[in-house]
């Protein structure tokens, strides 16, 4: 605890600021909460680089005032693409992804122009559930949805990659960083995920970028950009792949019709922003429904999909108070579906 001194510091639960101020190397930082502190601090503080590994679309508005205070931003939070990627592309030159896949596609994309792109290719491992039959998707338990087979992860994310949503995500997340259509997004199914994503360009040739699975390496990538440095001691051995014991690298093309969340989310991209912004909003209040078991994993993409259905998604590009009026509007809706969806479970006990 006495190894951070932050100037400030920032906790989402107000009734935890006292036993975060309690702890020793705090004792001299305010302790601001919520989503007004995190934009204080973006606003206030003087830093060079805001590195945001917030979940969900609390990351946009202090991504925006650091952009807007030309500072440089990395970030893994694809929920401000998803909710806010028309008011960040203005400054795109100042953002380095941390995503894995968004990372690899930065790296690939390096000296390119985007009009050489045929089509960006990011790979998903397929989740938990790639290989079990539909009928069983109804019986999915959050301890057995939460257990990734290949990454560590937060709550959200984790069940996110279970439904494909996470996937969805990324492809709204990648249309707004590279400036791409989403005809030119492909996801391959990649369960080793060994291989982070890459380009295919028009001349025909493909780059991927691969590595071990280990977010700490995209993490080094986007602080130390453009320079490459020595893997931390931390990271070492993993981080570097042992080539003659990779014995396969497989790829396949994702079953829409087990995981639908992945075209709700393509279709969603394009209808536009006001469409994404309710998707991930509804998507945040269902997982979390999911997660406190009032509905079933399989009723996630219906739930979904009505909430979308139901929004008026005509403003093409909303403000910043919009976007948080369209969140608000989406979550509200989602929570009125949840409540008869859980009566409905709950009847048939
Ligand atoms: N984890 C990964 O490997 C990975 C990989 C690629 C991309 N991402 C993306 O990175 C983002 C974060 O994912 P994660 O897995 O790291 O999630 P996580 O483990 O849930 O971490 C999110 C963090 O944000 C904090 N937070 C939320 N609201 C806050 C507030 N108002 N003030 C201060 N702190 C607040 C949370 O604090 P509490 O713990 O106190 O709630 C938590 O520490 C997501 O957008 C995800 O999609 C993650």
């Amino acid at each position: 605890m006495t190894t951070f001194k932050p100037e400030q510091a920032c906790i989402a639960n107000d009734a935890q600021v006292d036993t975060l101020q309690s702890v020793a190397s705090f004792h001299s930082a305010p302790i601001l909460s919520g989503s007004a502190g995190l934009n204080t601090i973006a606003a206030d503080v003087d830093y060079d680089i805001l590195l945001v590994g917030l979940s969900g679309m609390i990351g946009l508005e202090p991504t925006l005032t650091a952009l807007g205070r030309g500072k440089r931003v990395l970030t893994a939070n694809k929920e401000t693409f998803v909710t806010g990627g028309h008011l960040v592309q203005p400054y795109l030159n100042q953002i380095v992804p941390i995503d894995s896949e968004h990372c690899a596609i930065h790296q690939c994309l390096k000296q390119e122009q985007t009009s050489a792109v045929r089509r960006l290719l990011l790979t998903a491992s397929g989740g938990p559930f790639r290989t079990l039959p539909k009928a069983d998707f109804a019986h999915i338990t959050p301890a057995q949805a939460l257990k990734h087979p290949n990454w560590v992860m937060g709550r959200k994310i984790t069940i996110d990659s279970a439904t494909m949503m996470n996937k969805g995500l990324e492809v709204i997340e990648a249309h707004w960083l590279f400036g791409v259509s989403y005809e030119q997004i492909d996801v391959l199914i990649h369960p080793q995920s060994v291989v982070h994503s890459g380009v295919e360009f028009v001349d025909g040739a493909t780059l991927f970028q691969l590595g071990t699975p280990d977010m700490r390496i995209p993490i080094q990538y986007a602080l130390t950009y453009p320079e490459r440095r020595m893997l931390a001691d931390t990271v070492r051995p993993n981080g570097y792949l042992d080539w003659a014991r990779l014995s396969e690298l497989t790829f396949e093309t994702p079953n829409i019709e087990k995981f639908p969340c992945l075209s709700l989310a393509y279709e969603a991209g394009r209808l536009g922003p006001a469409a994404t912004i309710a998707l991930n909003a509804a998507d945040e209040v269902i997982v979390q429904a999911f997660l406190d078991e009032q509905i079933a994993f399989n009723q996630i993409p219906a739930l979904l999909s009505r909430v979308i259905q139901t929004c008026d998604v005509s403003e093409r590009l909303p403000t910043l108070a919009a976007v948080l009026e369209l969140d608000n509007q989406a979550r509200s809706k989602a929570k009125d579906f949840l409540s008869s969806a859980t009566c409905s479970i709950h009847a048939q006990k």
